[in-house]
């Protein structure tokens, strides 16, 4: 089941190599009861799914969906497997009428981007921190010929091999690297998709010259960041947490992004959306169970979080190496 058999043929003799040498260590080493000790639970899940024909797939809608006339008992055998892999942030997903209602609506950040982006028909594209790869799906979905998820923490890489094993692999794969694993300078990417990570990262300057050397000359980033209002040259770094989040590092002014940007080799750059996260976006569900962005906004105004700043602003800017 976790099985990468299929993508080494595509890396052998391209600019991707460098990907498929590297992949089998972490293999070994990232799927293992000592890199994560929940690991076997989560392989028996996984091993439990019933093997069961799709009549149709959709990756292009806004549940990724695989769909037959599965009978109750085979719904409850996926439900309990699925659950298994709480919890679940990034979908939505139908996997043979289950509906596994994620914390976040990630198409709506989908539909906010894609109007925007150059057509995805035929390329290469890389989904850094992609979580549980349903932008990857999408991203295949829209017709590129591959795509490359990288998400270091185990539980979401477990969930894309659920889905997976329902839609197929559709030349989508999510490999458990983040992007310190990723071999340096490829320059081989069309499109590099760095979607909820730049505030995480303490060298910010450092990420988009990462992002920069993963794409050929003249390939499309497509960056989603938290961003504060503010001039030129102005970014916020909260002193402790930032909406309960302990690992947030820097949050720009739009202006600030696009200078950044522009200094680490970038042209064309234009933000294309800029959008306050809803609680109707990211809240708790059934399938993700735990506290979300209702208790990480201050109770007395909406607009705060809970330790006093901006309330979580996103901004969506494509760009292109220079
Ligand atoms: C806020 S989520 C965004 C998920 C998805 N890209 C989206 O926009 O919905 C950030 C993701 O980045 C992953 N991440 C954290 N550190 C990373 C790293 N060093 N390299 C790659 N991904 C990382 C996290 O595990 C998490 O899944």
């Amino acid at each position: 089941m976790i099985d990468y058999r299929a993508l080494y043929p595509q890396l052998v003799d391209t600019p991707l190599q460098a990907i498929g040498t590297a992949l089998p260590a972490l293999i070994e080493q990232r799927f293992s009861p000592q890199h994560h000790g929940v690991f076997e639970k989560w392989q028996t899940a996984l091993k439990a799914l019933p093997a069961i024909k799709a009549d149709s797939v959709a990756l292009n809608a806004d549940a990724i969906s695989a769909a037959s006339n599965a009978d109750n008992n085979t719904r409850q055998q996926i439900e309990a497997g699925l659950k298994q892999l709480h919890p679940w942030r990034k979908g939505p997903f139908n996997m043979h009428g289950v509906h596994i209602d994620t914390e976040w609506r990630s198409d709506w950040k989908w539909d906010r981007l894609k109007d925007h982006i150059a057509p995805l028909t035929g390329r290469t594209v890389l989904d850094i921190g992609c979580g549980s790869g349903y932008h990857c799906w999408r991203m295949a979905g829209a017709g590129a010929r591959l795509v490359i998820g990288i998400e270091p923490m185990l539980l979401y890489v477990m969930q894309y091999f659920a889905i997976r094993h329902f839609v197929g692999e559709n030349n989508t794969y999510v490999l458990p690297m983040g992007i310190e694993d990723l071999p340096p300078r490829l320059q081989a990417f069309d499109t590099v998709f760095s979607m909820g990570v730049l505030y995480h990262r303490r060298s910010p300057l450092d990420h988009l010259i990462e992002l920069r050397d993963a794409l050929r000359p003249g390939g499309e980033l497509v960056l989603e960041t938290i961003v504060t209002d503010g001039d030129a040259g102005y970014s916020l770094m909260p002193q402790g947490r930032y909406a309960k989040m302990r690992n947030v590092w820097f949050l720009p002014s739009v202006a600030t992004l696009e200078q950044w940007l522009k200094r680490c080799g970038f042209k064309n750059i234009r933000t294309v959306d800029v959008n306050r996260t809803s609680r109707r976006e990211q809240r708790s569900t059934e399938w993700m169970t735990f506290d979300s962005l209702e208790s990480f906004l201050s109770p007395d105004d909406p607009t705060l979080t809970i330790e006093g700043h901006p309330a979580p602003t996103r901004a969506i800017t494509i760009a292109e190496r220079a």
